[in-house]
């Protein structure tokens, strides 16, 4: 197997992302829902098999996520989510301004309520992509950093034009992101990706200054093991631009300073911007081209590419080894952009 990859792995979407595991927060559709709680049943196996595979160490934890209202309104709303979740019968816990304290000394006094989801949490992206690239180079997979210039039919298989020559296979995803729409297929549409900027910034605390991933009005916190901190994210429609900006950042430190006070005197451990492959629907393309035999989409994953990872992994492995079609693939054929 040949991962072809200019940018190196990781360089996409992946800077965009804080590795938060919540698809009960990010559930923004009923499909994306169902899409998200199916992959994070799967992440336990998938770390663990990574982990293994890799000999390297993973940060991923299920902390529980607490989403704070720090108004009367926000409140409201986070009650909404309270009472959808009984009827659902989800694990959860709804505490008012002394409960979030007790379990969260640390954050502003201005909180009035919160909504704790254990079965949430996090995985350090980093860790993550290093360790899943040791893995495919130690199951036989080779990396290289060619450009694709085109994907095309060819007799026994698929043929794929790089920048350093030409390569037949029977089978190619394209697994592209954010730039998979750029490159040329024949006469098969692009795929109907953009890219949507995120810009993430990282703090540091002596200790780690929270327990669980906060998400509040303006954003979210991420607290590592080590007293690193992620708060994200912008969510700009820039085109291909990849800059951090002053702008992204004092968004990004309004939200760390109004949830956490003792982010003002935090150091700052740098900053960086993605651009998460968003669709028209939102929802990703993973499945088998309509159009040309031997290529498969795994691509359009949007803002939960990280969460999706360990079932676009399984769906696309049982599709091309075994023909075999997982429930979730009708919410994600590329037919229905005509791929
Ligand atoms: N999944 C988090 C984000 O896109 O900001």
């Amino acid at each position: 197997m040949r991962l072809i990859d200019p940018r190196g792995a990781g360089q996409g979407a992946s800077r965009a992302s804080a590795g938060m595991l919540a698809p009960r927060i990010e559930g923004h559709s009923v499909a994306l829902l169902q899409l998200g709680l199916a992959s994070l049943d799967l992440y336990d196996n998938f770390v663990a098999r990574v982990v293994a595979d890799s000999q390297r160490r993973v940060e991923y934890r299920r902390t529980g996520t607490l989403q704070v209202a720090l108004t009367d309104d926000e409140a409201r709303r986070l009650e909404e989510q309270h009472h959808a979740l009984t009827r659902a019968a989800v694990a959860h816990s709804w505490l008012d301004a002394a409960a979030v304290r007790r379990l969260e000394p640390s954050l502003t006094d201005a909180v009035v309520a919160g909504l704790l989801i254990p079965g949430h949490g996090y995985v350090g992206v980093a860790t993550l992509i290093s360790a899943l690239s040791d893995a495919a180079g130690r199951l036989g997979a080779s990396l290289s950093s060619t450009e694709v210039r085109e994907v095309s039919s060819a007799s026994g298989g698929v043929r794929i034009d790089t920048s350093d020559g030409a390569l037949t296979s029977d089978v190619v995803v394209l697994a592209a992101g954010s730039w998979s729409g750029g490159i040329p297929m024949g006469s098969t549409p692009s795929p109907p990706v953009r890219p949507v900027r995120g810009q993430l910034l990282q703090l540091r605390f002596e200790r780690p200054p929270l327990s669980h991933v906060v998400w509040g009005g303006l954003g979210y916190l991420v607290p590592w093991e080590d007293g690193r901190l992620l708060v994200g994210a912008t969510v700009e429609d820039v085109g291909f631009d990849e800059g951090v900006t002053i702008d992204g950042l004092q968004q990004l430190l309004a939200c760390a300073q109004t949830l956490l006070p003792a982010a003002e005197s935090a150091r700052c451990d740098g900053a960086r911007a993605g651009l998460r492959p968003a669709t028209p629907d939102e929802l990703p393309i993973i499945g088998a081209s309509s159009t040309m035999p031997g290529v498969y989409y795994a691509t359009g994953h949007y803002r939960n590419g990280v969460l999706l990872a360990p079932l676009t992994a399984v769906m696309i492995a049982e599709l091309v080894l075994d023909g075999r079609e997982r429930a979730e693939s009708v919410l994600v054929q590329p037919a229905r952009f005509g791929l």
